[in-house]
């Protein structure tokens, strides 16, 4: 077991956002979320620490709430990524196992390099170990210099790299395995001679070969995982990988796709074989989709949306925090949030839960049994039950529950004025 420091303090300049970098979203979850929980599902790490610093108050309150398990260290100021990881000098005094230090800005980063990683580095049993990928245009990043042996000499920063060193296309990833027992005495020594006046940690590198320390460097494989977001360009082009991968593996596992191009799936949703997705559909959140299910065109999952098999949602629905049991169809034009939709349920064009009372701001449930019928164009005013079987006629405003197998209608008869027209003009 290890334990980990993510650092998450920078002020992201070049977001030029109000909202710390690290709480960027894509498919509404941050980019801190992402890292946090590649670490977790590594189940390797014991303890992690996050360094907090710009707008510190609104990153740890997003932490207590989201991920309370986690300890932030304040950072202030920041004064670079070396200075930002020794603030956990305090904390860790007399441990001497092995730290992962992540960048918190690496949203694509994946549980299973990060094993990869610290297996390589626990198994080399050198003291310190970075990672590293090839960039064919390496622009900002850190180069990885090595020696004529190929072993790891520094690294240098881009401001601070000679015309020969930036021609280097290995570069720094922004991840870390360390002794720290060893590797600690580093932090003390770094210094801020370089071109942005910063604590590197990427400094320690040099100081653990001039200390007769072992370091190594780890290539990872897919190098798109260690993609640093640092403006809103970046953020969009980091949506758009995730969402391809995410694609490619329901692919993969069977699922239809029907236009990669204009669909978007978070990596939180689950889909079973043989289900068809029509272009153009925004599935967000955490869902579980079943077999042979159509979804779309146009459709929008919002999240805690859980589908049995056989289930459409089709053109124009949103849904929300609503579980559809087996064989039921929402076709068209319609919103269902905080429902419980039982199997063989038709939902008629146009229905809507309403679930949300503004003067109240209460959000309440509708609850609709097997085999019952909407009519198009319906509200069901919640908290509402319609019990098995029950049929609501076309344009109902339902208000009461609804027993099983009845009746519900509410609009005016129709009357036909015979001649009006012709009377009228
Ligand atoms: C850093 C590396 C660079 C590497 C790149 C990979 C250093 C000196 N450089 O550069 O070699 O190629 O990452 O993406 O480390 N942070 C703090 N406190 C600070 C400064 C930064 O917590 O005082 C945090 C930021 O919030 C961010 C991370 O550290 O999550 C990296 O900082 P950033 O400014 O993005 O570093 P880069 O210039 O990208
Ligand atoms: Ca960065």
């Amino acid at each position: 077991m290890l334990k980990s420091i993510i650092m998450a303090a920078g002020k992201g300049t070049r977001m030029k956002s109000d909202t710390p970098k690290v709480l960027h979203t894509i498919f509404d979850k941050t980019l801190l979320g992402y890292v946090l929980d590649a670490v977790e599902g590594t189940g390797l790490v014991e303890e992690q620490f996050v360094i907090v610093g710009h707008q510190s108050e609104r990153v740890e309150e997003y932490l207590k709430v989201n991920y309370p398990e986690t300890k932030t260290v304040l950072q202030s100021p920041q004064l670079g990524t070396g200075h930002a990881v020794s603030m956990v000098l305090p904390y860790l005094n007399s441990y001497t196992g092995s730290v992962l230090i992540l960048n918190g800005d690496i949203p694509l980063i994946t549980s299973d390099s990060l094993k990869e990683f610290i297996r390589f580095h626990s198994e080399s049993g050198d003291d310190l170990t970075i990672m590293s990928a090839i960039f064919d245009n390496p622009a900002n990043l850190g180069r990885v210099i090595r020696k004529s042996d190929g072993s790891l000499d520094s690294i240098v920063e881009a401001k601070d790299a000679t015309e020969e060193q930036i021609s280097i296309k290995e570069i720094n990833a922004g991840a870390y395995c360390l002794n720290w027992g060893k590797i600690k005495q580093a932090f003390s020594n770094l210094k801020t001679n370089n071109a942005q006046g910063e604590y590197y940690l990427t400094d320690i590198v040099k100081w653990a070969n001039e200390n007769g320390l072992k370091s190594n460097i780890y290539t990872i494989k897919d190098k798109k995982e260690i993609f640093g977001i640092n403006s809103k360009v970046e953020l969009a082009e980091a949506s758009k990988y995730m969402n391809e991968r995410t694609i490619r593996k329901h692919l993969e596992n069977g699922v239809q796709i029907i236009d990669p191009s204009t669909t978007w799936i978070s990596p939180e949703t689950e889909i079973e074989h043989d289900t068809v997705i029509y272009p153009s559909c925004y599935i967000n959140g955490k869902n579980k989709i079943g077999a042979h299910c159509k979804i779309g065109p146009f459709a929008h999952l919002r999240g805690d949306v859980v589908l049995e098999d056989y289930v459409k949602i089709g053109n124009f629905v949103e849904v929300k925090k609503t579980t559809i049991k087996s064989h039921t169809n929402a076709c068209h034009l319609t919103y269902l949030g905080d429902s419980e939709i039982g199997s063989n349920v038709n939902i008629g064009a146009g229905t809507i839960t309403a679930n949300y009372n503004p003067l109240t701001k209460i959000k309440s449930k509708t609850i609709i049994k097997d085999n019952a019928k909407i009519g198009s164009n319906s509200v069901l005013v919640a908290p509402v039950t319609i019990e098995e079987g029950a049929n609501v006629g076309a344009v109902g405003v339902i208000t009461k529950n609804v027993p099983a197998w009845a009746l519900a209608i509410t609009r005016a008869p129709l009357r036909v004025l015979s001649n009006w027209v012709k009377k009228n003009c």
